[in-house]
């Protein structure tokens, strides 16, 4: 029968203390100027790299290995994470959106249902991240979403968009804006009243997360729900084009607008009675608009009206990535969870280093302590830093990284642990854009094409300290492992077996 006992593992003994180190961003690529993490000095994880080669390898951290739909799909943190955790592949919000709209099953749902209630009388919005960087969300599925709800009796529609550069690149956001104003027109010719009402760039704009700057998310609700912003505009292609040009803004850091029209009026507020679907599959940049759009006794800013909407739509769950998208504890005599508040109000390119020596000194603690088996760690500062595209700062991010790898694995050396680190995407080992050969792609006045996004890139896996057996090695017979074939070889670690569905493990002990 079914059993919730992990059978002992044969060779591996249990009671070390297992550190387990997930650079974010950290992926493994040619040794060029755009790889960051080459031109840095990261002494740590080159001698992991350097080291004994039967304790370092490569796994995928992209595509179907990660549960994206397609090998074209880049990692990111959350399928990273869950697939770590996991121990097993499982398809991923995009995929599962994917399905939903192709069999038409998203609009049999109960969420659909209390939607359509307002096609006779009120507006039906739509908030989220418009490009097809399939992190968050995918324009694609906007646009099936939008024709689906307009063939469904959806007479009045508002788009409140937020631009991207951040899994797509910087500019191509006017592009998307085109498409979709496209879209809409072709609506507008059938009838249906089928407008952008506000926009807004997404690290500037609403897509804050794990309540890290309310004001993010205010200057959010100002637009697209008071029909507010310091910038008018009559058409959002226009809009997003005056403001990169004149306010210098990138399409992350636009800043807030809404369409107006002749008379000044905003086209789009949200009234009561209206309804609102937030596109994005992903919840971690959606979740604190849903609070502010549902939760009755709100205090994180002063919403001043709040309308009474039918329901909102997430296309995600309000949880913990490595969890499995599960918020909270699983056991809290046994996990303790810490948070290093990060910076607000400025990009990561202005203090690269983060809070990299801070976490680090608390997981050090944790391991000496003793009291907990495992000791599990995210250092962001190769993607958070990547992500400006800043290539000099991202060469000062990997440094930081490492040697905050360097004070976690010097702790497991004085308590005779386990290390495990590895990554949960690339990021900062490429940092252009490249045509299909691998050569960089260059702009219209022969500059590069800075990459703020992350790659297609593998990752590394590394293993090693005093505790572990001096008979594990990677197995030979894996061939192309990927991130969701950690979670076993860290159950062994603890001394145990995984559960036989789990990805096999990526080691195995040979006697000496
Ligand atoms: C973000 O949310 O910052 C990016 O879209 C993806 O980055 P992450 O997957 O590393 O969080
Ligand atoms: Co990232």
């Amino acid at each position: 029968g079914f059993s919730w006992t992990l059978p002992d593992h044969p060779k591996l003994p249990k009671g070390k203390t297992v550190a387990l180190v997930v650079l974010d961003g950290w992926g493994e690529a040619n040794a060029d100027k755009y790889n960051c993490i080459h031109v840095a000095q990261t002494p740590v994880m080159d001698s992991l790299k350097n080291g004994a080669p039967e304790r370092w390898r490569l796994v995928k951290a992209h595509g179907t290995a990660v549960g994206l739909p397609s090998e074209d799909d880049m990692g990111n943190s959350e399928v990273g994470h869950n697939a770590l955790g996991a121990g097993r592949i499982f398809a991923q919000g995009a995929k599962l959106v994917d399905l939903a709209l192709a069999s038409g099953k998203i609009y049999d749902g109960e969420g659909f249902n209390y939607i359509k209630e307002c096609f006779d009388q009120g507006t039906l919005h739509l908030i989220g991240l418009l490009s097809d960087g399939g992190v968050h969300s995918r324009l694609d599925q906007v646009q099936l979403l939008l024709k689906g709800a307009s063939e469904r009796g959806a007479k009045r529609i508002r788009v409140h968009i937020l631009t991207d550069g951040r899994d797509v690149l910087d500019g191509s956001s006017v592009g998307f804006v085109e498409t979709l104003e496209n879209d809409l027109s072709q609506l507008r010719e059938k009838g249906i009243d089928a407008r952008i009402a506000s926009g807004g760039g997404r690290m500037y704009v609403t897509m804050d997360r794990y309540e890290n700057d309310w004001d993010v998310v205010k200057r959010g609700w100002d637009a697209q729900v008071l029909g507010e912003a310091p910038y008018k505009f009559q058409n959002a292609v226009e809009a997003v084009k005056t403001l990169r040009a004149e306010t210098k803004a990138s399409d992350q850091y636009l800043p807030p607008f809404v369409i107006v029209d002749e008379s000044g009026k905003s086209v789009g507020p949200v009234a009561d009675g209206d309804a609102v679907v937030t596109f994005n599959f992903r919840a971690d940049r959606m979740v604190m608009l849903a609070k502010a759009l549902e939760y009755a006794d709100f205090d994180k800013f002063d919403r001043v009206r709040v309308p009474k909407i039918r329901e909102t739509v997430k296309f995600g769950h309000v949880t913990f990535f490595w969890n499995g998208n599960r918020s909270g504890y699983f056991d809290e005599t046994k996990e303790e969870y810490v948070e290093i508040p990060s910076d607000i109000g400025i990009t990561f390119n202005v203090k690269p280093n983060m809070k990299a020596l801070e976490i680090a000194e608390k997981a050090r603690d944790a391991i000496l302590s003793g009291k907990f088996d495992q000791v599990r760690v995210n250092l962001p500062n190769g993607d958070m830093v990547g992500h400006t595209g800043d290539i000099e700062a991202t060469v000062v991010a990997c440094k930081a990284a490492d040697e905050a790898v360097k004070i976690i694995l010097d702790a497991i050396e004085q308590v005779g642990g386990i290390y495990l680190v590895t990554a949960d995407h690339g990021n900062a080992e490429d940092m252009v854009k490249r045509n299909k050969s691998g050569q960089p792609l260059l702009d219209k006045n022969g500059g590069i094409q800075i990459l703020t996004s992350h790659t297609l890139q593998p990752v590394p896996v590394a293993i090693g300290g005093p505790g572990l057996h001096p008979g594990v090695k990677f197995r030979s017979d894996i061939q192309t492992p990927g991130l969701a074939n950690v979670a076993a070889t860290v159950m062994n670690f603890h001394g145990f077996e995984a559960p036989a569905d789990y990805e096999p493990t990526l080691i195995e002990v040979v006697d000496n």
